[in-house]
């Protein structure tokens, strides 16, 4: 089987179950066009990127990053968990206190990308709220799951990508229900807005709106 063959099946495949693929796709342009606008609004000819929240080694938005920023732009990544370092020149870990301290490292845009609806609704408020203050200036954009109206037998079914079965797997159940069921479209918009920050873009990332894409300023 040719290749384009074997890519277009796998598509389809994804397509078929949770729609990763073109979320995946619609997860990149958002980003291109975030870091081309705010490339545009600053007029710097290198902008700051941090991946809050990137994952351990290859997570969806660290992946795209990689791709998507011009060569002399700085991605920043933090996790909570120990990060991989990575390939790309101009990229680097960074620890807790460059974030919070009172001299931090200031990004143009800030990413969350799957990382909210692992929290509480007040201290995902409260982080946006924090991350707002610290990385003064900056653009954020949001990525999560907006399942909140589907079954719990339908989101089991649709969310079968690696990694996802390794957090379904790691919290059992019900916290992965409760995790990944957390937004609906409106609801993410809310939490947005209730941490003081004025959204500019609201996309459906794929057709059903299984995940949403948001990009926000502080007011
Ligand atoms: C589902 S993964 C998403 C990883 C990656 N951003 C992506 O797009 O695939 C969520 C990540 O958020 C991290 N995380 C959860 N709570 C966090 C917090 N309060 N501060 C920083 N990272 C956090 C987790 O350790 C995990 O790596």
């Amino acid at each position: 089987m040719g290749m384009t063959r074997i890519v277009f099946f796998r598509a389809m495949f994804y397509e078929a179950n949770g729609r990763h693929f073109e979320a995946f796709m619609k997860q990149e342009d958002l980003y291109r066009d975030t870091c081309a606008e705010v490339h545009a609004a600053t007029g710097k000819s290198s902008i700051t990127v941090l991946d809050y929240g990137c994952g351990a080694e290859k997570g969806v938005s660290r992946t795209i990053l990689e791709n998507v920023l011009e060569q002399r732009d700085l991605l920043l990544l933090y996790d909570t968990q120990e990060v991989q370092p990575s390939r790309r020149p101009n990229t680097r870990v960074i620890s807790e206190a460059l974030i919070w301290s009172a001299n931090p490292v200031q990004s143009d845009i800030v990413n969350l990308s799957y990382v909210l609806c692992l929290l509480p609704p007040e201290e995902a408020r409260m982080l946006l709220r924090d991350l707002s203050y610290f990385q003064h200036g900056a653009t954020l954009s949001i990525v999560d799951y907006t399942l909140k109206h589907q079954s719990r037998d339908r989101v089991l079914q649709l969310l079968t990508a690696n990694e996802e079965q390794k957090w379904r797997q790691q919290m059992g159940d019900a916290a992965f229900l409760e995790t990944h069921m957390r937004f609906s479209p409106d609801g993410i918009a809310d939490l947005v807005e209730s941490a003081g920050l004025r959204i500019q873009k609201t996309i459906p990332l794929d057709r059903e709106q299984f995940r949403t894409g948001i990009v926000a300023v502080r007011d």
